[in-house]
Parts: C-alpha cells; sequence; structure tokens
C-alpha cells in the first residue's frame, strides 16, 4: 500500500516537471484587442510583437483601430485572418451619398519596403474622380483606349447613379475620349500600383468591393471602403513553429529579424529547441528523484 502510494507521488512529480507550464501561460502575450478587434500575428499594438512587415502600422485611440501607411492614415473596420485581409476606411474617400473633391483623400500608397506585404484585392475598385486631361493615367492611351473599366462587376457608369452625383450635377461626357477625360475613371489597384490623387492629378476618389460572389445592384449596394490583402510572404512556417510550442511570434530591436518569445527566453526558432537541454536535464533529474525514492521505499518495505 505504502509502496503504491510512493510511486504515484513520484509519478504525478515527473509528470509535474515534465510538463512545460512556463511556456504556454506565455502563448497569449502578443494579441490584444482595440475595440471589438482582436489584433493578433502578423500584427500587433506593441513593438517588438508580430511580423516585422507590420511594425509601426496600428494604433488603438480610444478603441477606434487605425492603420497608418504613407499616404495616411484609415480606420480599420475588420481583419479577417482566415481571409488575410484588411478593410479600411478613409474619412475623405467618396461614397454613394457624398463626393468629396479638392484632392483630400488619401488614396492608397504604402512604402516601398512595406508594399510586399499588401495589396488591395483583385476585386477592389478604385474611381477616380475628376482627374485632369493631363493625368498620368491618360497619357499612353491615344483615342478611345482609356485605363477606365469595370472591375468585379463595378464601374463609373453604375456609380453615376449615387444620389451624389445628383448633388454636383454629373455632366454626361461622350463616350469618344477627345471632348475631355471622363468625371470618373475606375481602375484595379493591379493597373496603377499606387492611388495617389496629387501624382494623378484628381480631384478625389472612391473605393468600393464585392465579398459576395453575387452581383449587387446598383452602386448603392456596393461595400465602401478599401478592401487589402497582406501576406507574410511564405515566412508563416517561423511564427506556426514558435505558436506550437507556446511562443508568441515577435522580432528583435533590429526590427528584421523574427524572435519567439517563450516567457523567461527569446529563441531565434521555436520554444522547444533551446529549452530542450535544460528541459531534458529536469526530466532526468526527475527520472533520479523519482528512482530513489522507490528504492528508498522498497528498502524500508523490505526491511
Ligand atoms: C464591432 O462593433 C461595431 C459597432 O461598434 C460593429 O458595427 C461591428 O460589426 C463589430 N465588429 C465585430 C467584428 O464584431
Ligand atoms: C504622391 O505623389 C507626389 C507627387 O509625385 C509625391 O510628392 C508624394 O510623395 C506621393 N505620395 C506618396 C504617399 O507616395
Ligand atoms: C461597365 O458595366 C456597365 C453595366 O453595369 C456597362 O454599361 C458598361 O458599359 C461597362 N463599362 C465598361 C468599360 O466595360
Ligand atoms: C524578448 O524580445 C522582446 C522583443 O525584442 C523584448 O521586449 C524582451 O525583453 C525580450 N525578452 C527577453 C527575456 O530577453
Amino acid at each position: 500500500m505504502t509502496l503504491l502510494f510512493v510511486l504515484t507521488v513520484c509519478l504525478s512529480f515527473l509528470a509535474l516537471l515534465a510538463t512545460p507550464s512556463f511556456a504556454t501561460n506565455q502563448a497569449n502575450s502578443c494579441r490584444s484587442y482595440c475595440g471589438n478587434i482582436t489584433i493578433d500575428y502578423p500584427f500587433s499594438l506593441d513593438y517588438g510583437c508580430g511580423h516585422p512587415g507590420f511594425r509601426d502600422l496600428l494604433f488603438c485611440m480610444n478603441d477606434v483601430l487605425m492603420f497608418h501607411i504613407s499616404s495616411g492614415s484609415y480606420r480599420v473596420l475588420d481583419i479577417d485572418y482566415a481571409y488575410q485581409a484588411l478593410t479600411l476606411h478613409d474619412p475623405h474617400m467618396s461614397t454613394c451619398d457624398t463626393i468629396v473633391l479638392g484632392g483630400r483623400g488619401n488614396g492608397f500608397t504604402v512604402e516601398q519596403w512595406r508594399a510586399p506585404y499588401f495589396n488591395p484585392t483583385p476585386d477592389n475598385v478604385f474611381m477616380l474622380i475628376g482627374c485632369s486631361a493631363e493625368s498620368p493615367l491618360f497619357q499612353g492611351f491615344p483615342g478611345k483606349h482609356l485605363p477606365c473599366r469595370n472591375v468585379s462587376g463595378m464601374g463609373c457608369e453604375d456609380y453615376y447613379g449615387c444620389p451624389a452625383w445628383s448633388l454636383i450635377g454629373h455632366k454626361k461626357v461622350g463616350s469618344v475620349y477627345g471632348s475631355g477625360p471622363p468625371e470618373c475613371c475606375a481602375v484595379a489597384f493591379e493597373a496603377i500600383k499606387a492611388i495617389n490623387l496629387s501624382k494623378l492629378q484628381c480631384e478625389g476618389y472612391s473605393s468600393a468591393y464585392s465579398l459576395a460572389p453575387l452581383r449587387v445592384d446598383g452602386a448603392g449596394g456596393w461595400s465602401y471602403g478599401i478592401r487589402v490583402k497582406y501576406s507574410v510572404q511564405g515566412n508563416d512556417e517561423f511564427c506556426r513553429a514558435c505558436e506550437a510550442t507556446g511562443g508568441a511570434c515577435g522580432f528583435g530591436t533590429d526590427g528584421v529579424n523574427q524572435l519567439c518569445m517563450c516567457g523567461s527566453f527569446n529563441s531565434t526558432t521555436n520554444c522547444d529547441s533551446e529549452s530542450s537541454a535544460s528541459g531534458k536535464m529536469t526530466l532526468s533529474l526527475a527520472v533520479a528523484l523519482a528512482g530513489s525514492f522507490i528504492y528508498m521505499a522498497t528498502w524500508i518495505m523490505g526491511s
């Protein structure tokens, strides 16, 4: 009976030591919230957390999440981790209800070093409003060949049907380029790579996206905002391995190299590799201890 008891105590002691409880406690050290939006890898609100390509990007002010890039600040409406997409809103963007002119809108331009991580989705349409005839948009496109086109079934013809256009008075421009540039020109981000209103000499812009594969009738039913796809460029394995071993993904003070934060230490791989040495040591110590307990127990019982 006593032997059984001693054995049980020894075994539970062993199991306790073998569990990497220190690591699991740290798993959520980089995860946070802003309002009701979850901030998780590759994003973060703290320097040193998340992916280095996403550093100095998100700011939380009074529960409002802001996304800051070279063209300006945007409100983040949603982060879709499963589809790896962000939905942004620019207060100076035109919608179906208002047309904002005067070049006040941000457009969408990311810093060159950050460009590989962000791309507006292919089904996001940018509608450039009031662009000058000298705009780079219309250069190299002689005659009727405008770069303007419909994107995912969304374009300016439908957008002109919005109440905002009747307020400012949309002049019907003929389809022949030569009677002046169109008042609105719809493009996909891929076609021009940067929506810079001053470079494109445009007065304003709107952006819309379609989430459902269904075609919505009329521009009144579109979702207005900028839908951006993000990616970590195949560096995902590092973080997956780190999180699988109970760590939190981050990066070093150089702002380049990824780190796995394991609570009591930082690892350049994951929380198992560097702790394995000390882990094995505690385990063998436990085995030795348990062994001596059993030996003592049998010795006591035997005598
Ligand atoms: C967050 O809250 C806002 C209202 O404050 C709501 O419109 C939005 O749908 C919520 N988002 C999520 C992901 O729950
Ligand atoms: C937009 O273009 C202007 C003029 O070419 C340039 O000075 C400015 O830096 C650009 N803005 C961004 C955010 O790249
Ligand atoms: C865009 O779609 C509308 C119908 O929604 C159509 O009338 C128009 O011709 C299309 N424009 C282009 C450039 O394909
Ligand atoms: C691990 O790295 C992070 C981010 O660089 C740093 O803030 C933290 O102090 C480091 N922790 C240890 C234990 O070195």
